[in-house]
C-alpha cells in the first residue's frame, strides 16, 4: 500500500474520532506527546511552551530597514455582502449552507461586514501602522459566473479598497484566490478539471488589467496544499470530498493556474511582483529510527516539496511521483510544457507557518509540542527558523514574505473594553524573534503578515476561534483593538521585538 493510502485511511480515522477541522489540517494519526523525547533535529520540551517576555527575550531585536510589517485577511472570511453588487455564489457559499458542515452553522453571508466597513478598517490599520494588507480578491465579485467580462462592481470595491491603501501609506499585497471558486466552475468540474485553470487565468488577467497600476504585489493561490488535503482528502473545507486520486489531480491544477497567472502578469507588461502562497510544514522524525527518517522525507514531500519543486525547480519530487504511481490521475495529467508553465519565474516566495509536523515510523503524525485552541496547531517557534532557511538554503535566495503566522486565542470582550490576549503577544513575539534570527542568518526576508487582522470566518470552526488582532463584537460589528494589536502598533513603530 502506498504512503498515500496508508495516510489517507489514517486521517480518516483520526476525523471520525475529533469533530476538530480546521484549515491548514495537517495531522493525521495524532498520538500523545507525552511519551515523545528527543526527537531528531528538534528541540527538548523544557523550551517549548509559550512563555512570558523574560529579561533576555524581551531585548530588542531590530528588524530592516523598511521591514513590510503586514497583516492578512482573505475575501470570504471578512468581507459578508454575500449577494450584494453582483456578486455570484461561490463553494464556500455552497459548502457553509450545507447542514452539518461549518460549527454552530455559521456562514460567510455578514463575517466582518468589511465590505461595508471597509474605510473604518482601513483607518484602523493606519492607527496599527501598518506597511502592508495583504487581503484577497474575490473571483466571484469579479466574474460572478468564473468567466467572462468584469463585473465593474466587483472591481470599484477592490479600487476604493487599494487607493484607500494608498491615501494611509500601506502597500497592498492581493491574493488572486484564497478558496472561494464561483460555483458555476465548481459545477463544471472545479479543480478536477484542467480547463478551470485556464479561467484562472482569465480572470487574473481581467485583475491585473484593472488593478495592475496600483497593486505591487500579487500572489496567486492561497495554500494550494490545503485545497488538495482539506477540500480533497479529508472534505471538511469546499468542495468536502474524500478522493485522495482526485486530489493531487486538483494539486497538479493549481499548479498550473499559478503558473498560467504568472504568465498572464507578465503578458500584461504588469510591474508589480508575482509569487505564490505556501504553507509549509517542517517534518521532523519523531525518533531516530532510519523508518521515521524515510517516512519523514516522503511526508516532506507531500507536505511542502511537491508545491516548492515544481513552482520554483520546474519538477515534481520523484518520491511523490513514484508514491502516486504511475496510473494516478496526477501522474497522467501532466502534459508536456506543464512544468515550464508552473515554474514560470517569480518574483517573491510567500511562506505560511503555523506548524510542524512529526512522522513517525509508520508514516504517522505524533504531536510534541503545545497545540492552541486549534488542535492541528502545535506551537514552535523554532519552526519558523526552520522553513525559512530551509526554503533558502534548497531554493535560492528568492525573496521572501511571510503571509501568515498566528493563532486562536478564547478573546473576550471585559467589561471596561478591553482584550487581554496575552497568548497571542507572547506568540507572535516568538515566532519573530525565530524569524529575527532567519534574517540574522541571511535569509532575504521582506516582510511579515499577522493571521489575521480582524476575527473572521475560520472556515470549518465557523466564528468559534479568534484568530484577529482586531476583535469583532458580531452582534454589534464593533472593533476593538486587542492588546495584540497595540503591542504590535509598538513593535512596527519601534521596527522592533
Ligand atoms: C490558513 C488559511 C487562512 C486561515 C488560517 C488560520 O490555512 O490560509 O485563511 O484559515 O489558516
Amino acid at each position: 500500500m502506498s504512503m498515500l493510502t496508508r495516510r489517507h485511511l489514517l486521517r480518516r480515522a483520526a476525523l471520525s474520532a475529533t469533530a476538530v477541522t480546521p484549515a491548514g489540517a495537517a495531522l493525521g494519526a495524532v498520538t500523545t506527546a507525552a511519551g515523545a523525547t528527543a526527537l531528531a533535529g528538534c528541540q527538548t520540551g523544557e523550551d517549548a511552551a509559550p512563555t512570558e517576555p523574560t529579561a533576555s527575550s524581551a531585548a530588542r531585536l531590530q528588524f530592516p530597514v523598511n521591514f513590510g510589517w503586514g497583516a492578512a485577511t482573505s475575501a470570504y472570511q471578512i468581507e459578508g455582502a454575500a449577494k450584494e453588487d453582483g456578486r455570484g455564489e461561490s463553494v464556500w457559499d455552497t459548502f457553509s449552507h450545507t447542514p452539518g458542515r461549518i460549527r454552530n452553522g455559521d456562514t460567510g453571508d455578514v463575517a466582518a461586514d468589511h465590505y461595508h466597513r471597509y474605510a473604518e478598517d482601513l483607518d484602523l490599520m493606519r492607527d496599527l501602522g501598518l506597511r502592508s494588507y495583504r487581503f484577497s480578491i474575490s473571483w466571484p465579485r469579479i466574474q460572478p459566473d468564473g468567466t467572462g467580462a468584469a463585473n465593474q462592481r466587483g472591481i470599484d470595491f477592490y479600487r476604493r479598497l487599494v487607493d484607500g491603501l494608498h491615501e494611509r501609506g500601506i502597500s497592498p499585497m492581493a491574493t488572486l484566490f484564497h478558496w472561494d471558486l464561483p460555483q458555476t466552475l465548481q459545477d463544471a468540474g472545479g479543480w478536477e478539471s484542467r480547463d478551470v485553470a485556464y479561467r484562472f487565468a482569465d480572470y487574473a488577467a481581467t485583475v491585473f488589467e484593472a488593478l495592475g497600476d496600483r497593486v505591487p504585489v500579487w500572489l496567486t493561490i492561497n495554500e494550494p496544499k490545503t485545497v488538495v488535503q482539506n477540500g480533497y482528502l479529508y472534505g471538511h473545507h469546499a468542495p468536502g470530498r474524500q478522493d485522495p486520486d482526485a486530489a493531487y489531480l486538483v494539486a497538479h491544477h493549481l499548479q498550473l493556474a499559478h503558473g498560467l497567472a504568472v504568465q498572464a502578469l507578465r503578458a500584461d507588461g504588469g510591474t508589480g511582483r508575482i509569487g505564490p502562497a505556501f504553507n509549509l510544514h517542517p517534518c521532523y522524525p519523531a525518533d531516530d529510527s532510519p523508518a521515521a527518517a524515510e517516512a519523514t522525507r516522503l511526508y516532506d514531500g507531500y507536505e511542502n516539496r511537491l508545491y516548492l519543486d515544481s513552482a520554483l525547480k520546474g519538477s515534481y519530487p520523484e518520491d511523490v511521483l513514484a508514491d502516486l504511481g504511475p496510473t494516478s490521475r496526477m501522474v497522467r495529467g501532466i502534459r508536456d510544457g506543464d512544468l515550464e508553465i508552473i515554474s514560470s519565474p517569480v518574483d517573491v516566495l510567500a511562506v505560511q507557518y503555523y506548524t510542524p509536523i512529526y512522522v513517525t515510523a509508520n508514516g504517522g503524525t505524533m504531536r510534541r509540542w503545545p497545540t492552541s485552541e486549534a488542535s492541528w496547531q502545535q506551537i514552535y517557534p523554532d519552526g519558523m527558523y526552520d522553513i525559512l532557511t530551509r526554503v533558502t538554503r534548497d531554493y535560492g535566495p528568492i525573496p521572501l514574505t511571510v503571509t501568515e503566522n498566528g493563532l486562536p486565542t478564547p478573546d473576550v470582550l471585559a467589561a471596561d473594553g478591553t482584550v487581554e490576549d496575552t497568548g497571542r503577544v507572547t506568540f507572535l513575539r516568538d515566532h519573530l524573534a525565530a524569524a529575527h534570527r532567519a534574517v540574522t542568518d541571511g535569509v532575504p526576508l521582506e516582510s511579515f503578515h499577522v493571521w489575521s487582522l480582524l476575527d473572521n470566518f475560520e472556515w470549518a470552526e465557523g466564528y468559534d476561534q479568534r484568530w484577529g488582532l482586531i476583535y469583532i463584537d458580531y452582534p454589534t460589528q464593533r472593533r476593538v483593538l486587542k492588546r495584540s494589536a497595540h503591542w504590535y502598533r509598538q513593535v512596527i513603530a519601534d521596527n522592533a521585538v
